[in-house]
């Protein structure tokens, strides 16, 4: 399918012209106001906390604490009363004194207008007993466990640690900072009860269904009791990947005061209290014959994790199937801070070890004095060494082949810092990216009415990516039928149950589902009657082609840009993102998606970092004035390239996941470019200007 066929976002019009209705968007009668307070400390025991002048404040309807809060009966099962009130479990909000991070929700203000709410939430005073807290990664290394789970334990193939065997060999250590979603639409939610036991919310969340498990396991409810709507996002990231301890206080809270609450997080609180990509320190250890062949290769991560709970991502994994090699050890462990619990955010622990793996490919291509495109051709990997099966298909070849001439990369210069134009050094850099191609479970319902129109339902919801676009995409050539005949009705529980949108499975999950629910109706419409309504429900899931062969997705990333010494300034001239992802449904919200999370690994490159205060474990630049994401002006050319061809097993459309790979890959293309045009390797992220001219 090329360009021309592409068909333009069916919800873009909604969206910019502000019809599109967002969870705090809603309009509710009868609605009150939520406004969090933050505790002040990263880690102890509220001593006092002093509500009597909120209370007094005008509009206020009610103040919540832990010393008021409705006891939720999923916070109170297999309590040990000498445990901390959060050993494992989600962060309970208002449950008793205890703090585990800076900004820790410590009372809730419940007034008629978000100013008034705002206004006493200022007037609640605390007091404190402090207990020590730890928010610096590298200061507790020493700490470092292996997580539990047969995804994180050591891996040893071959030899364990044989790179330092290697003809030629390099170590390094590279270190990701903490980085934050930031998603245009804040975090929120709208709660309403009806009765004792129904409630409804409208929240930010990629995926109703595990919102509605959450709010069913805290309420003690039954699922037909809640109601979860996430029909719009502006945006997550993977932020909302999981039900956040505001979500159950606003619920709670509904229930408290008797009526509908609204609880918006401000732009501040989106830094401390709905996740983060995890600070992580990787050390790599290559090991290679003269010639270029990996004998060698190991990956170590530790990253970070809050006090209650283990969080962990892939971060390490990338490195056992990347590349052929005979003998690879990764490790990966966890230290706890006194923070948030982390979140996935896109590309996830890919995208981090694809910093350490694609900087080390690029260290150990110039220490062999190799072009770096050539020496990963040398150890292209032609069968998954880990799993020991085929690849269900993999055109990474094509995708260096088509980066390269785009990008023009056959101007770089192997020796660094020797492409001048007038002040500024020329570089070109690349890294490869992977992502598992995965495909989960969906029910869709699809309905021929009489006109001849179809309308299509799955409770699956949309972050930005175009999951209706991509519906109707995929009906639209099945049935043979004009896009604007399609109606999708998605992102609300009752639907016929979908996925969350995460792990680069929507596409592959859903549209399968729609492939097979078309191929049903079009069955049915073979004996049916003229201008008979048709309805049919499938439950659609892959079958063992997964157990034979190893599914991934791959992009490589190329950079060009400049650096001017004297200042360390970095321009970036151009971006050409390559991607093997099957077949691509819908070229032009693919390419959307594919220069989104360039963008997003530009960021990441450049200028994402949450800096934190360790003297009081609370972050300083948590607001968009000081953390810096890239703005168009920070934005080259980019172009996108799809190879386009078909695999054959991963689903019926022969997609594999785009959303991960888009970012995965970018960051170190971005390094290898800075070194190539200034000599200058930095291994800690972001590559800001100091780092250039020191
Ligand atoms: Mo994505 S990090 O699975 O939202």
């Amino acid at each position: 399918m090329g360009k021309s066929q592409s068909i333009n976002r069916v919800d873009g019009i909604a969206k910019v012209t502000g019809t599109a209705t967002y969870a705090a968007e809603h309009q509710t009668k009868g609605l009150v106001y939520g406004f969090l307070v933050g505790s002040t400390i990263a880690k102890g025991r509220i001593k006092t906390i002093d509500t009597k002048k909120a209370e007094w404040a005008p509009g206020v309807v009610a103040v919540l604490t832990y010393l008021n809060a409705p006891k939720i009966p999923g916070y109170q099962t297999g309590k040990d009363p000498s445990k901390p009130a959060t050993a494992g479990q989600p962060l309970r909000i208002f449950y008793d004194n205890e703090i585990f991070y800076y900004d820790q929700p410590i009372a809730m203000v419940i007034a008629d207008t978000f100013e008034r709410g705002r206004h006493a939430a200022m007037l609640i005073k605390a007091t404190y007993t402090k207990a020590e807290h730890q928010t610096n990664l590298e200061e507790h290394l020493d700490q470092a466990k292996t997580p539990t789970g047969p995804r994180f334990e050591d891996y040893t193939r071959g030899e364990a640690d044989a790179y330092k065997n290697g003809v030629v060999t390099i170590s390094h250590e590279y270190v990701q900072p903490i980085e934050i979603h930031n998603p245009m639409e804040l975090a929120s939610i709208i709660a309403s009860w009806e009765g004792e036991d129904k409630v409804s919310v409208f929240t930010k969340t990629q995926g109703v269904e595990s919102t509605r498990r959450s709010i069913v396991d805290a309420f003690k409810l039954k699922p037909e009791q809640v109601s979860v709507k996430a029909e719009y996002i502006g945006g997550a990231f993977g932020m909302g990947l999981r039900t956040w301890p505001y979500e159950i206080a606003a619920v709670m809270a509904a229930k408290k005061v008797g009526k509908p609450v609204k609880l918006v997080l401000h732009r501040e609180q989106m830094f401390t209290n709905v996740g983060s990509r995890p600070i992580t320190i990787q050390k790599m250890g290559l090991g290679a014959t003269k010639d270029g062949k990996l004998t060698g290769l190991t990956h170590e991560a530790i990253a970070q994790t809050s006090t209650y709970e283990e969080f962990t991502e892939a971060t390490v994994n990338i490195s056992r199937f990347m590349y052929a090699c005979p003998n690879v050890t990764t490790r990966y462990k966890l230290v706890k801070l006194d923070t948030c619990t982390p979140i996935w955010m896109r590309g996830p622990g890919e995208a981090t070890g694809a910093f350490a793996l694609e900087s080390a490919m690029d260290e150990m291509a110039h220490a062999l004095q190799m072009d770096p495109i050539e020496f990963r051709l040398v150890n292209h990997a032609d069968a998954d060494q880990e799993k020991n099966i085929p690849w269900s298909s993999k055109y990474l070849k094509e995708c260096y082949e088509m980066g390269a001439d785009h990008i023009g990369w056959k101007n770089r210069k192997m020796e660094p810092g020797t492409l001048k134009d007038g002040d500024w050094l020329t570089g070109y850099g690349m890294g490869t990216g992977s992502f598992g191609a995965f495909r989960g479970e969906a029910s869709v319902k699809a309905r021929l009415q009489a006109d001849g129109s179809l309308v299509l339902e799955c409770s699956v919801n949309d972050m930005g990516p175009g999951t209706a676009t991509m519906m109707t995409a995929i009906a639209s050539k099945e049935m043979d039928l004009s896009p604007d005949k399609i109606t999708i009705k998605m992102g609300s529980t009752g639907l016929p149950p979908g996925p969350t949108q995460g792990g680069s499975t929507t596409t592959s999950t859903v549209g399968s589902a729609v492939v097979e629910a078309c191929t049903a109706l079009k069955a049915k419409k073979e004996t049916a009657a003229k201008g008979e309504v048709l309805e049919v429900t499938v439950t659609s899931k892959g079958g063992d082609e997964a157990k034979k062969f190893s599914m991934y997705s791959f992009s490589v990333h190329f950079v060009k840009l400049q650096v001017h010494p004297a200042t360390g300034r970095i321009k970036l001239n151009h971006v050409v993102s390559c991607a093997d992802a099957g077949t691509i449904i819908n070229e032009k919200t693919a390419a959307g998606q594919m220069s989104g999370g360039a963008v997003g690994g530009i960021g990441m490159a450049l200028m994402e970092d949450l800096i934190i205060d360790h003297r009081y474990g609370r972050p300083i630049n948590n607001n968009l004035a000081d953390y810096h994401v890239p703005v168009n002006a920070d934005i080259p050319k980019m172009e996108v390239f799809f190879v386009n061809k078909k695999d054959p097993y991963t689903n019926p459309m022969g997609s594999k996941g785009l959303g991960e790979i888009s970012l995965v890959g970018m960051a170190p293309a971005i390094a290898n470019a800075v070194f190539n045009a200034t000599g200058k390797r930095i291994r800690n992220l972001p590559i800001t200007p100091d780092k250039l001219i020191s």
